[in-house]
């Protein structure tokens, strides 16, 4: 620790779900990752791999990348950024846009990254507590005088969702930026892409790590007005996307209803999921994602993660303050989800 700076030595690291080696033999339900492979269509790209396509430099503004979102989502070039995984975008946001006297404001429970980050470029934050229904209140976070406010909608790892209604009020009054990260907007709830034309300090963050299949490949991208994309562009490394991101990026995006297809299904295990966990007992947070958030009344979360993970499924605990009487499970194929239903149920007769 000779050489670690003060934030360095102040950070509690990011913590993901673990990715445990024997994949075929286990349930991985930890991670909110999609259980459907991305579309055929991305296997067939080698084809279009020329000798100079990887001996060169990839284009550095991304500007086929750029045109497909364009034109997928009618948001204008100039409002578009693109970045390897989300976590890359939210990480620029802390280097561009927020200094070390600024305060920024995490609503509670949410993406724990958003903490870390802070504690990394050393920028002071404020957790801001959601009531006993998880739910935040527009009003505290409307208290204080913040720069900015990290807020995912659909939240992880709750599920929740709020009204876009309810986000352009609270915006037009908040003289922040405001950071809507909807990595799981494609399983429900209405994206705020269309408050773009009316907000400057509005970022929408999306990935294709979800909903697209795509969590190996490293992409993420980003709508706001054209000068804080430009402030991003500026801070980032020159070739921050290769070529293969790039070209694979724009084949999952002429693919678009294969990803909607799966989203589709997902919803409808999760409905399926969401009743047969409430017949064994649990209450089960409405979630808009692809994952939902549990708890027992009579079982131990952390007994239950112990047991299933012994049984080689993995689901994901949270040691973390409000947290430790729930589970988060990510809604695989059918055939997993009553795999886990019944080992569930097998564990819970194994206690009485
Ligand atoms: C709310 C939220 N945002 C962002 C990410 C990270 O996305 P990416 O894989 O694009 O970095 C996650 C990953 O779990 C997430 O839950």
């Amino acid at each position: 620790m000779k050489f670690w700076n003060q934030n360095l030595k102040n950070l509690s690291p990011y913590v993901p779900g673990e990715q445990p080696k024997n994949i075929t033999q286990i349930i991985k339900l930890n991670s909110n990752e999609n259980p459907y492979p991305p579309s055929e269509k991305i296997f067939t790209c080698t084809n279009e791999l020329t000798r100079t396509s990887l001996s060169t430099y990839p284009d550095s503004s991304c500007s086929q990348l750029k045109n497909d979102l364009s034109e997928r989502y009618q948001v204008p070039v100039s409002q578009i950024f693109c970045g390897n995984g989300s976590d890359e975008i939210l990480s620029l946001i802390f280097r561009s846009f927020l200094a070390p006297e600024d305060l920024i404001l995490i609503p509670y429970p949410n993406y724990t990254l958003y903490e870390t980050l802070a504690q990394s470029y050393g920028i002071p934050y404020r957790s801001v507590q959601s009531d006993n229904q998880f739910m935040i209140s527009f009003k505290k976070l409307a208290e204080g005088n913040s720069k900015a406010i990290f807020f995912s909608n659909p939240n992880a790892p709750t599920g929740r969702f709020y009204a876009i209604e309810q986000i352009a009020e609270f915006c037009h009054s908040y003289s922040g930026l405001f950071i809507l990260d909807e990595a799981y907007i494609d399983f429900g709830g209405e994206s705020g892409i269309k408050l773009l034309s009316e907000l400057d300090n509005l970022i929408v963050i999306r990935t294709f790590s979800k909903s697209f299949s795509l969590a190996g490949l490293r992409l993420g991208y980003a709508f706001s007005s054209p000068s804080i994309i430009e402030g991003l562009k500026r801070m980032k490394d020159s070739y921050n996307l290769s070529y293969l991101t790039q070209l694979l990026g724009s084949i999952a995006i002429q693919e678009y209803d294969y990803m909607t297809q799966n989203a589709k299904i997902i919803i409808q295990d999760r409905t399926y999921l969401t009743q047969k966990m409430e017949v064994l007992g649990f209450t089960v947070i409405n979630s808009y994602a692809n994952f939902i958030f549990v708890t027992h009344p009579k079982y131990s979360a952390k007994k239950l993660f112990s047991s299933l993970k012994e049984e080689g499924i993995f689901i994901r605990y949270f040691d973390q303050p409000r947290l430790t009487d729930y589970l988060r499970i990510t809604i695989g194929k059918r055939a997993d989800l009553d795999i886990l239903l019944s080992s569930i149920q097998k564990i819970m007769r194994s206690y009485q």
